[in-house]
C-alpha cells in the first residue's frame, strides 16, 4: 500500500466513523439511516434515484414544470379557444358554425399539445442526459474516488460522492440506498470552490433530515479539504430543493433563464459561514 493511499484510507475511515449517524425515520421507526461513501454496487440505484427524484411525485421538478406550463397565457388562450369551439358546436348545427367550431377546437388543442409535448420531451432529454452524463456513468472517476486497501472506494482529493443507506434495526442486512450527493471541483474556476451535485432523497424517506445529513458529510469534507465555498445550480421547478438549500444556508447569487420559462438559480455557501 503506498503511503499516500494509506494516509487517505485513515482519513476516510475516520470520516466514515463520523458519518455513521443514526436517524430513525418517522414513517418507519424501525429503519435507521447511515451515510457512507459511494461504492461500485450503487451505480444503477443512484441513477434511478436521481431520475425518480426529479420525475415522480407532486414535489418533483417534472410535476412543477408541467403545472407551470398549464398556467401560462398560452395554455389559458388555448383553453379559451377550445371552450369557444365546443360552445359553437353545441349552439348551432349550421354548416358554417360547425366548421368554425372545428377550427377553434383544433386551434385550441393542436398547437398547445405540440408545444407541451416538446417541452416535456426536452425536460426528459435533460433528465436522461443528466443520468447518462459522464459524472453519473462513472462516479468514481468523476468524483475522485480510489480503491482503498480493503477495496472500498474512498475519496482521494476534494471531490467525493456519498449515499444515504436505510437499514432495518431488526435485520441490519436489509439495506436500501435512499439518498445521494456529490461534490465536484472540476466544474468551478478556482480550486477553493466546488459544486454540490446530484442531491436526491427517495420520496418515501423525505423529511427525515437525510439531505441535511448528506450535506453535513459534504461540508465536513469541504472544510477538511480547505474549500472556501460550495456552490450549486438548481432550477425554479425544483421548488422543494430550492427552499431546502436556502434553509441550510445557501444564498442565491445568480438567476437566469436556461430552459423554457424556468429560472436556473446559482446558489453559494461560504464554508466559514456554514453551521453544517
Ligand atoms: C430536496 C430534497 C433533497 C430534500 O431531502 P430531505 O431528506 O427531505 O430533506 P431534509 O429532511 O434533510 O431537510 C433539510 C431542510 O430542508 C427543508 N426542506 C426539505 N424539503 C423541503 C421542502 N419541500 N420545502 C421546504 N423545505 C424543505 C427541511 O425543512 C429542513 O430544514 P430544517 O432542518 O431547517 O427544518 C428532496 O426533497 C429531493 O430529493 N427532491 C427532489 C430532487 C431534487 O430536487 N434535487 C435537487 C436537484 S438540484
Amino acid at each position: 500500500m503506498s503511503p499516500t493511499v494509506a494516509a487517505q484510507e485513515k482519513v476516510a475511515h475516520a470520516a466514515f466513523q463520523k458519518l455513521t449517524i443514526s436517524i430513525q425515520t418517522t414513517s418507519n421507526p424501525l429503519r435507521a439511516i447511515r451515510i457512507r461513501y459511494y461504492q461500485d454496487s450503487d451505480a444503477q440505484v443512484v441513477r434511478t434515484l436521481f431520475k425518480t427524484a426529479l420525475c415522480d411525485g407532486p414535489d418533483s421538478a417534472r410535476y412543477h414544470l408541467c403545472r407551470s406550463e398549464l398556467k401560462t397565457l398560452r395554455a389559458i388562450g388555448s383553453l379559451a379557444l377550445f371552450i369557444l369551439g365546443i360552445g359553437l358546436y353545441i349552439s348551432s348545427s349550421a354548416l358554417q358554425t360547425q366548421l368554425a367550431a372545428y377550427l377553434f377546437i383544433v386551434m385550441g388543442t393542436v398547437p398547445f399539445s405540440i408545444y407541451f409535448a416538446r417541452t416535456y420531451a426536452a425536460f426528459m432529454a435533460f433528465v436522461n442526459g443528466s443520468i447518462n452524463g459522464p459524472d453519473m456513468v462513472d462516479v468514481p472517476k468523476s468524483y475522485g474516488m480510489i480503491r482503498g486497501p480493503n477495496s472500498d472506494l474512498i475519496p482521494y482529493g476534494k471531490n467525493a460522492f456519498w449515499v444515504a443507506e436505510a437499514y432495518s434495526l431488526e435485520d441490519p442486512s436489509s439495506v436500501e440506498v435512499v439518498g445521494c450527493v456529490g461534490l465536484d471541483i472540476s466544474t468551478s474556476a478556482g480550486d477553493d470552490n466546488a459544486e454540490l451535485r446530484r442531491l436526491a432523497v427517495s420520496e418515501n424517506y423525505r423529511g427525515n433530515g437525510i439531505a441535511r445529513s448528506l450535506i453535513i458529510a459534504l461540508m465536513t469534507h469541504a472544510r477538511e479539504n480547505g474549500l472556501k465555498s460550495v456552490y450549486l445550480r438548481t432550477s425554479s421547478s425544483n421548488i422543494g430543493a430550492l427552499r431546502a438549500y436556502k434553509k441550510m444556508g445557501w444564498v442565491v447569487e445568480q438567476e437566469f433563464v436556461e430552459f423554457k420559462n424556468m429560472f436556473t438559480h446559482v446558489l453559494n455557501l461560504e464554508v466559514a459561514n456554514s453551521v453544517l
